[in-house]
């Protein structure tokens, strides 16, 4: 069963939206509409937003799964964005985009903006342009509903394991993309932990950590102690689990906390 709540965060002024994963969500969309106004039946925005998103989308899987664009006058101008998770092949990239731009007109109908996410993609339009910002506004939460027994260990190591990741994203990854696997974690049930971080490539490097940050720090309530999770928003994204959920081998491989001397934190390329 899909539960689905929209909750407000005042305080962050961020809009959160909350979903359980499980296989039937896997492979939905889950849709930001714009705040930009409505473009009408006919119009040369819808004209030129059916002629740029195919475009987009099949440009971007040949060009290494990120690909922004600006095309047309104002007021008809459409900045667009597509980007493919940092572990999808050219294949997979192209179907995901190539549902994306089918989906995203008719999620947000005479929507001047959209923004759609999905497992292996998110597209991105609006009349406005969005380039370069960090933008996590609304984001999409999704976690598994069960809970682990050792809430506060696990989530340490969780916590550890991500922000391994994301240095390594922010830092040493052109794509700004990476993944990893915590090992042996014999102070949990499971004996590996895996996580993936992504930002989209438009950000800088320092954008890129403050967005992984905000998403990251504090962990979103509903995640805690749980044993998959993600949080998905339209400048970066993670997720992490008890299963091995994406394409390839890890990034990073780390040992568990205490796991030998020497060993915590100690990473290494796979
Ligand atoms: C755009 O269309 C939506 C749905 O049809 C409507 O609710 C909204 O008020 C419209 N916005 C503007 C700015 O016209
Ligand atoms: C848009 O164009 C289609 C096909 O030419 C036509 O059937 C439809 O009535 C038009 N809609 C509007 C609102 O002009
Ligand atoms: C896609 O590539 C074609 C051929 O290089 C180019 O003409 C077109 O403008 C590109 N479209 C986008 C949206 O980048
Ligand atoms: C893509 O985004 C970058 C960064 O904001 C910008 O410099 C560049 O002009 C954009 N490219 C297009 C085709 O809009
Ligand atoms: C936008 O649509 C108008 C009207 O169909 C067309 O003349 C123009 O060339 C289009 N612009 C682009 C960049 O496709
Ligand atoms: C692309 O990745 C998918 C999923 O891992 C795989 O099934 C497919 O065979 C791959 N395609 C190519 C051409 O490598
Ligand atoms: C997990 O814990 C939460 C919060 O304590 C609780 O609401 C939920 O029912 C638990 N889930 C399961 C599957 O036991
Ligand atoms: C960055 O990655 C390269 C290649 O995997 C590795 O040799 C290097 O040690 C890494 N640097 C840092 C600071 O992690
Ligand atoms: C982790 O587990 C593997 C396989 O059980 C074992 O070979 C390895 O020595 C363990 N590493 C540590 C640091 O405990």
């Amino acid at each position: 069963m899909v539960s689905f709540r929209h909750v407000s965060f005042p305080f962050f002024l961020c809009l959160l939206f909350l979903i359980f994963l499980s296989p039937s969500t896997a492979g939905q969309p889950f849709q930001n509409c714009g705040t930009t106004g409505n473009y009408t039946a006919n119009s040369t925005y819808e004209s030129n937003l059916s002629l740029v998103l195919p475009s987009l989308a099949s440009n971007t899987s040949l060009s290494g799964g990120f690909l922004n664009a600006t095309v047309g006058q104002i007021p008809n101008k459409i900045y667009g964005l597509a980007v493919c998770r940092g572990d999808t092949n050219a294949s997979v990239c192209r179907s995901c985009l190539s549902d994306a731009i089918q989906d995203a007109p008719q999620l947000c109908p005479y929507n001047n903006g959209a923004t759609t996410f999905y497992d292996d993609c998110l597209l991105r339009y609006s009349n406005q342009r969005f380039f370069s910002t960090v933008d996590t506004s609304q984001s999409w939460i999704m976690w598994d509903p069960n809970n682990v027994t050792d809430r506060s260990q696990f989530d340490k190591i969780v916590d550890e394991l991500m922000s391994a990741i994301t240095d390594r994203a922010v830092y040493n990854s052109t794509r700004m993309f990476a993944t990893g696997k915590m090992m042996n974690s014999t102070k949990t049930p499971f004996p590996e932990i895996y996580g993936l971080v992504q930002c989209i490539q438009d950000l800088s490097r320092s954008q890129c950590q403050q967005c992984l940050q905000s998403i990251l720090e504090p962990r979103p309530t509903q995640l805690e102690g749980r044993q998959e999770g993600a949080v998905l928003a339209a400048s970066c994204n993670f997720r992490y689990g008890t299963s091995k959920f994406f394409d390839g081998p890890s990034t990073l491989r780390l040992e568990p906390p205490g796991a030998g001397p020497g060993s915590a934190s100690n990473y290494q390329p796979t």
